[in-house]
């Protein structure tokens, strides 16, 4: 894994001597962020040696380099997700190389299924922690030693700091922010009522199938780490209609503006 880690660092090293401080990965329907930033320099996934590329229709496949105000920053437009076939340590082999390319911020974004019976679609949630019981750690296996200890503590996954920052640039632009604990599982099915009645049982907020695995490899590495959520419909068993990918979108485009707002002054801020 961390050979491969390497070379996917020599190859983009190959292509770019950017430095970012920052990393931001888009979720489903927030791709196009990218597009209204200072663009530097765009490197698709497919030019890099033994990187993982996402299946899923509306995730590009790329990092941009760019600058978001004065923050340089490389996004991720389009992740891996762990219900496409690759193990975990493929994964978050991304968020490993931003670690490696040098950020020491990573701001993650997902749209996310309601579990919480005050939240509602179109509602955007600071992810203050996060339950992997669902996935296996992506940390299993060999522990290369430079990207961080055997056993990392995950006690402030999301930054206390981060958060507060986060606060206050949703109420700087006036964008209403719910908090919670995000629930990753598996996908790519969407769960049944009885499950999400457990994930609720164990205190989760909104459910997912992305996030908290990058989150914890990045922590592993001492990341600073931060995290939102697009509630993009409720989950299965709060509401009548059946779930699509279609509603997904719909609702993550529909609020792609507020949300842009969001990151954009939550990157100044940093
Ligand atoms: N469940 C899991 N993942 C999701 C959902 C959901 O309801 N909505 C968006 N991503």
């Amino acid at each position: 894994m961390y050979q491969k880690l390497k070379t996917c660092l020599e190859s983009v090293r190959a292509k770019t001597d950017f430095q970012p401080a920052a990393g931001l990965v888009l979720g489903s329907g927030l791709g196009d962020y990218a597009d209204g930033i200072k663009v530097i320099q765009t490197i698709d996934y497919a030019e890099i040696e033994g990187f993982p590329r996402s299946t899923v229709k509306g995730h590009k496949g790329r990092f941009v380099f760019g600058r978001v105000g004065t923050v340089p920053v490389v996004i991720m437009q389009g992740r891996v997700h762990y219900y496409e076939g690759y193990p975990m340590s493929d994964v978050v082999l991304p968020v490993r190389l931003m670690g490696l390319l040098g950020i020491k911020t990573l701001v993650l974004t997902n749209a996310a299924g309601g579990i919480n019976p005050d939240f509602r679609p179109g509602d955007f949630m600071m992810i203050t922690d996060h339950i992997t019981t669902g996935v296996p750690s992506p940390l299993i296996g060999a522990n290369p030693n430079p990207l961080g200890p055997r056993f990392p503590d995950m006690s402030e996954v999301y930054s206390k700091r981060l958060q507060q920052v986060i606060r206050t640039c949703a109420e700087e632009c006036a964008i209403s922010l719910k908090e919670g604990v995000y629930v990753q599982l598996t996908g790519p099915n969407y769960e049944t009522p009885a499950e999400i009645r457990m994930c609720r049982g164990w205190g989760g907020d909104a459910v997912g199938m992305s996030t908290a695995c990058e989150a914890m490899a990045a922590r592993h590495m001492g990341l600073e780490v931060c995290g939102i959520s697009c509630i993009t419909n409720l989950a299965a068993g709060l509401s009548q209609v059946q779930l699509d990918h279609k509603e997904v979108q719909e609702t993550a485009d529909r609020v792609s503006g507020d949300f842009k707002k969001l990151i954009t002054a939550v990157i100044e801020k940093l």
